[in-house]
């Protein structure tokens, strides 16, 4: 079956999110800041028509660096039953090349510390302390100069 990515609207991403990311989580908490900010974009992985992965796309600055276009990674996720199958590189590749195509010099994210490896595939790096939003388990900001 043919697989894309294709942009879709934030309220389209909240079944995997919550699902895959934050079971224990109510509705309103899967609205992340920003979600419908005119420079957001949100892309799912799509395997004939069901959607399969997420990723969304943030304008936002990372704590301690002063680089105005810099470009946040958050919600990235893909469905259990497809794991190991590309559709995390489709997304990652679609994000970076949209932060290149919007000028960004930072693509970033917080990082849960389990996909530290998937990240390092795209040349992110680890930067800071280790940090525990609760109930989310370990994260790092991982990094990567545009
Ligand atoms: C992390 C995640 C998005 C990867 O998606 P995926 O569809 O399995 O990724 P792909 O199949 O495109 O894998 C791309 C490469 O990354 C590697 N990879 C995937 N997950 C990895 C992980 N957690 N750690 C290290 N490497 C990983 C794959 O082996 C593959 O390597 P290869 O190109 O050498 O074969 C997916 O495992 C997931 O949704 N995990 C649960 C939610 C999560 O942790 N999201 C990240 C939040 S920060």
């Amino acid at each position: 079956m043919e697989t894309e990515v294709k942009k879709i609207t934030a309220s389209e991403t909240r079944k995997l999110r919550q699902l895959i990311l934050r079971p224990h989580q109510r509705a309103e908490e899967l609205i992340y800041e920003d979600d419908e900010h005119p420079d957001t974009v949100h892309f799912g992985a799509f395997i004939g028509n069901e959607l399969e992965g997420i990723a969304s796309l943030y304008k936002h600055i990372p704590d301690g660096i002063e680089v105005k276009d810099s470009w946040r990674l958050r919600g990235m996720a893909t469905s259990e039953k497809f794991r190991g199958r590309g559709l995390g590189l489709l997304l990652m590749n679609r994000c970076i090349e949209h932060s290149k195509k919007m000028n960004g010099k930072i693509f970033w994210c917080n990082a849960r510390t389990t996909a530290e490896g998937f990240y390092e595939k795209f040349g992110l790096k680890r930067i800071g302390e280790v940090f525990t939003p609760e109930g989310l388990g370990e994260h790092i900001v991982m990094i990567k100069k545009l």
